[in-house]
C-alpha cells in the first residue's frame, strides 16, 4: 500500500471536518473486502463506497482508461466531502496512484499486492501471485518484486475471468473453480507454500481457493494491512473521526451499474442491508464509448 501526506497545508484546512467521510473505491465489488476491514479498524468513520461495475474489470482495459476512471471517480469522492480516499485496487493503484496524487489534494491510501510479507513467510522460497494481468505488468509491480522478492520465486499467474465471475456473485460454480485449479495447481507443482491474493476481489474466493490448496499454502490478503495504513494517514493528517455517540455509521454505497450484485455482497459480506444508489460519473472515455453509435 502506499499513502502520501496532502500536498499543502491550505488543502488541509479546506478538508479539517474529522466527520467528513472516507472515500474508498474498486473498479467494482473487490473493494468491499478493504471496506470490511475498514469497518472493523475504524468502526467511527463514515465511508463512501463506489464500485464502478459498469466498466469492470479495469484489468481488461487499457492504462488510460483505467487513469481516466480512478481519476474521475476520485474527483467525484472529493466533491462529496471525502476527507480521504482509499483506492481499493491493486490494478487502480498500480497504473495511476500516481497521477491521482499530481491531481487530488485529499490523502491517498492505495493497495498493491503483498510481496514483502509474502517473501518475509514463505519457508519453501516459492510463492504464486494472482492478479490482474496490468497489475502483473506495471512498473510498480515490477519494482516491488525487485525490492522485496530477495532469493524467494515468485510465480505470477493473470487471474483471467475470477474478476468477472467474483461481479456475477459467483465465488463456488464448477466452472470457477476449474478456473482456479488451472492457475493454481502449476504453482503447488512447484511447490509455492505461500499465496499472494493481488486483486481485492479473490479474498472472495478464499473459500474455493482452500477446497483446492488445503493446506498447502498461506493466503495473503492485505486488506487488515491497509486498514491500518488508513488509521495512520488519517491520524497525521488530524482527520480520524471522534467517537460517535450513536454508534457506528452506516457506509452509503454507490455503484455505476444497476447495483443489485453490490447490495448481494454487501448482505452477505457485512450483513447490512443497504441501499445501493445508482451513479454516473462521466468521464472521458465513457463520454466517448456513449457517443458511439450503437
Ligand atoms: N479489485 C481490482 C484489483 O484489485 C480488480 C481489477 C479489475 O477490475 O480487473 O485489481
Amino acid at each position: 500500500m502506499s499513502a502520501e501526506p496532502s500536498l499543502n497545508a491550505s488543502i488541509i484546512t479546506a478538508h479539517p471536518a474529522s466527520r467528513a467521510p472516507v472515500g474508498i473505491f474498486d473498479s467494482g465489488l473487490g473493494g468491499l473486502s478493504v471496506l470490511r476491514a475498514v469497518r472493523a479498524q475504524l468502526p467511527d468513520e463514515a465511508l463512501l463506497y463506489v464500485a464502478d461495475s459498469l466498466y469492470a474489470p479495469y484489468g481488461e482495459r487499457d492504462d488510460d482508461f483505467i487513469a481516466d476512471r480512478t481519476l474521475a471517480i476520485g474527483e467525484w469522492l472529493a466533491r462529496q466531502g471525502a476527507k480521504a480516499l482509499v483506492i481499493a485496487c491493486n490494478t487502480a493503484t498500480a497504473q495511476s496512484i500516481a497521477l491521482v496524487r499530481e491531481r487530488l489534494s485529499i490523502p491517498l491510501v492505495g493497495v498493491e499486492p503483498g510481496i514483502k510479507p509474502a517473501a518475509l513467510q514463505s519457508r519453501s522460497r516459492v510463492a504464486g501471485v494472482l492478479a490482474t494481468q496490468v497489475t502483473l505488468r506495471s512498473t510498480r509491480f515490477q519494482a516491488l518484486l525487485e525490492r522485496y522478492a530477495a532469493d524467494c520465486r515468485f510465480i505470477c499467474q493473470p487471474g483471467h475471468g475470477l474478476v468477472q465471475a467474483v461481479e456475477r456473485c459467483d465465488v463456488g460454480s464448477e466452472q470457477l473453480r476449474a478456473l482456479l485449479a488451472g492457475y493454481l495447481q502449476p504453482m503447488l507443482e512447484a511447490g509455492a507454500d505461500t499465496l499472494v491474493l493481488g486483486c481485492t476481489h479473490y479474498p472472495f474466493l478464499d473459500a474455493a481457493i482452500r477446497d483446492i490448496v488445503g493446506e498447502r499454502m498461506a493466503l495473503i490478503d492485505t486488506s487488515v494491512a491497509i486498514a491500518r495504513q488508513l488509521e495512520r494517514v488519517l491520524e497525521q493528517h488530524g482527520v480520524r473521526a471522534a467517537l460517535h455517540a450513536t454508534g457506528a455509521p452506516v457506509p452509503r454505497f454507490f455503484s455505476t451499474d444497476g447495483g443489485a450484485h453490490l447490495r448481494q455482497l454487501v448482505a452477505t459480506l457485512l450483513d447490512m442491508d443497504a441501499e445501493v444508489e445508482r451513479v454516473e460519473i462521466p468521464s472521458r472515455r465513457t463520454a466517448a464509448l456513449s457517443s458511439q453509435p450503437g
